[in-house]
């Protein structure tokens, strides 16, 4: 397997398409994310392997670095709502977001909460209900449980007396856009969802990603690691995607790709 090459002195986000400068701040490069129509707008950030692979044993950690950590960092200051699929809040053990020093200062100047919620998509509601999700979560961020009709009964009561806002959307599965409008009701206007890859398969499905961010660690994985989404295609009829710009910082490629309008 490639080690990924040591950083260079003069490390920075630069930008090689549309046209190429350098350097960028993440937190300015990201700030653009459209509006969407009736629900906030929806940009997924995922993080592979040159060879497609999105996880190594098992998690994402194993396929990031200094500057993924920038910009995933910017990417969460930038947001009202961080959105994440229960899968993944088990296998990465999900805390609440911690938006740093200079980031923080955007989010107040934006008139945004000091830290952005975290929405857990999830029909089971099999969460860790006295981990850092809820116990460490700021007061001005309040935990988010997204959950549909057929979720236990007694679920409902623990994400509550966990101190989560619950919305309930959708009969077996959660309806996705619906549960985007509530998140738009509760005043949210930008989401970043951050997988897995049976939540994005679903966003995908239901046309409902407005940008993907996607980064591409220099390392080789092999192995059966999956892929970025799992589940059915997106639908016929949805929007294309196209190239929107293309960054690099210490080997890493950062590509963004838009849904056309
Ligand atoms: N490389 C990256 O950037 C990245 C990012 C995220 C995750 N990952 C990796 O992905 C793996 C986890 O994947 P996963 O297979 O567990 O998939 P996942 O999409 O993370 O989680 C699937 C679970 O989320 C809930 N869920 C998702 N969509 C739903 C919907 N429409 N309605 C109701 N519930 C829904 C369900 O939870 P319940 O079972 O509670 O009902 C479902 O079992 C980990 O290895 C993680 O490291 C990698």
């Amino acid at each position: 397997m490639r080690t990924p090459s040591p950083p260079r002195p003069e490390s920075a986000l630069r930008r090689l398409l549309p046209e190429p400068s350098g350097p960028v701040d993440p937190a300015d490069a990201y700030a653009d994310l459209p509006a969407a129509e009736g629900r906030p707008g929806l940009r997924l950030n995922m993080v592979a392997s040159i060879d497609g692979a999105i996880s190594v044993d098992g998690r994402s950690g194993g396929l990031g670095g200094g500057a993924d950590r920038r910009v995933y960092l910017a990417l969460r200051a930038l947001t009202d709502v961080v959105l994440v699929a229960a899968g993944t809040a088990r296998a990465e053990g999900y805390g609440p977001a911690r938006i740093p020093g200079q980031l923080a200062a955007g989010r107040a100047a934006r008139g945004q909460a000091p830290a952005p919620r975290i929405a857990v998509v999830t029909r089971s509601l099999s969460l860790d209900w006295e981990g850092p999700m809820f116990a460490d979560a700021h007061a001005d961020s309040q935990p988010v449980v997204i959950t549909s009709a057929a979720a236990p009964a007694d679920g409902l009561r623990r994400a509550e007396r966990a101190g989560a806002e619950v919305l309930v959307a959708g009969d077996a599965e959660v309806d996705l856009p619906a549960a985007l409008v509530a998140l738009g009701a509760a005043g949210a206007r930008s989401v970043l969802a951050e997988g897995g890859p049976r939540l994005n398969a679903a966003l995908a499905a239901a046309d409902l990603i407005d940008e993907i961010c996607t980064t591409v660690s220099p390392r080789l994985v092999g192995g059966g690691a999956g892929r970025a989404l799992d589940g059915p295609e997106p639908r016929p009829g949805g929007r294309a995607m196209r190239l929107w710009a293309v960054y690099e910082e210490e080997g890493f490629l950062f590509m963004r790709h838009r849904a056309e309008r």
